[in-house]
């Protein structure tokens, strides 16, 4: 090429012209060509740098004739403009190609699996406690909560139960102060809710309790309640079994029946204690003396429910002196563990408690 350009002076001028021609398409077509922006910087210094093709053709006419040269100049120069139009053409859809080509390449497939990843989840009996509320929650219940370190006036006093009672000794609650103990049960969130505010009340309100316990696969230490309360005028015990009855059925399916055995509970009266149809009788290949849950009578104890003491609501002041409006309610408690036990077979309590993640990511 550059034997090419030192020879021009002998030539006839259209033969030159002809030749800056030749040359300004090689340029267009090797721009054409190029598919690396490095390729493409290289055709430019061929063609346009200082020591190219075009510098070296425009420093030749110097040495022709004042009239020639100008029209040669005018050629190369257009030839020049023209390539150089063409390369940056040529390089932005070089540009614009590597970035689509970029994008392609780190593209993420959002429909991939994702690599496995332990996540958390609730524990069960916070599942349980969470399942329990949802069904109270329809009735239009509300939620409540309540310290797990209680005075002891509200976690027995308050609830009516007798100095002497065997709950009170040291042996079988923990006192922390002589007036102070962790709650034995969640009836204190009975005394709490009627204490903040006047009836009508509908609570529900879990937590864990504590109590002086030898844990074996059935008992333990620590475990977990859940209270309910419904005051209102005229609120009888058809309504605490209506509101029952509904919840079993939620809770283990519309076959379930739930049944009322008179029992004793110092804060309510009258008491009971409330059963549900053991599971043994929804399956008709299993004998009845053989079920393990419910030994074979047919019912599993759930529950203490009750209709509330008056006495409860001397002591919080829903009653005044010779003017009963008929306020009424009833209560009832029931533990955690054993639902979920019974929902899920688990044969022993202290499962829940020990952390181990084969047991608990089971749930
Ligand atoms: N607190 C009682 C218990 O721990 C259960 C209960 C609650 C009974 C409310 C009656 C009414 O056994």
């Amino acid at each position: 090429m550059h034997l090419w350009v030192r020879n021009l002076k002998s030539e006839p001028i259209s033969s030159i012209l002809e030749k800056i021609k030749t040359v300004g398409q090689q340029a267009l077509e090797q721009i054409q060509t190029a598919c690396t922006l490095e390729g493409l910087d290289q055709v430019r210094i061929f063609f346009l740098g200082k020591k190219g093709v075009f510098s070296l053709i425009l420093r030749e006419l110097e040495n022709f004739s004042s009239i020639d040269r100008p029209q040669l100049g005018q050629s190369a120069n257009l030839w020049k403009r023209k390539i150089q139009q063409a390369l940056l053409e040529k390089k932005e859809e070089l540009q614009e190609f590597l970035f689509q080509q970029a994008i392609e390449n780190e593209k993420v497939d959002i429909t991939l699996p994702s690599k496995f990843q332990h996540q958390g989840k609730e524990h069960l009996i916070t599942q349980t406690i969470h399942r329990i509320i949802e069904i109270f929650f329809s009735l239009g219940f509300d939620v409540a909560s309540g310290p797990e370190v209680e005075t002891e006036y509200l976690n027995f006093e308050a609830l009516n139960i007798s100095q002497d009672h065997p709950a009170r000794e040291m042996q079988d609650s923990f006192f922390l102060t002589k007036n102070v103990v962790l709650r034995t049960q969640t009836s204190c969130a009975q005394i709490r809710a009627m204490q903040q505010q006047s009836w009508p009340i509908r609570i529900v309100c879990a937590g864990a309790v504590y109590r002086r316990d030898d844990e074996d696969p059935t008992h333990s230490s620590l475990f977990h309640q859940l209270e309910g309360l419904w005051v209102d005028q005229n609120i009888q015990m058809s309504d605490l079994k209506g509101v029952l009855e509904f919840w079993a059925k939620r809770m283990f399916g519309n076959q379930v029946r739930i049944r009322f055995r008179p029992s004793y509970f110092p804060f309510v009266e009258p008491g009971a204690e409330v059963d549900i149809s053991c599971f043994c009788q929804l399956y008709a290949n299993q004998s009845k003396g053989e079920c393990r849950i419910c030994k074979g009578s047919q019912w599993i104890e759930v529950l203490g429910a009750g209709m509330v003491h008056p006495e409860l609501f001397k002591r919080v002041g829903y009653l005044k002196e010779n003017h009963d409006q008929n306020i009424r309610g009833f209560a009832f408690g029931m533990g955690i563990e054993r639902l979920a036990m019974l929902l899920y077979q688990i044969p022993d309590i202290r499962y829940f408690f020990q952390g181990d993640l084969r047991f608990l990511s089971q749930f």
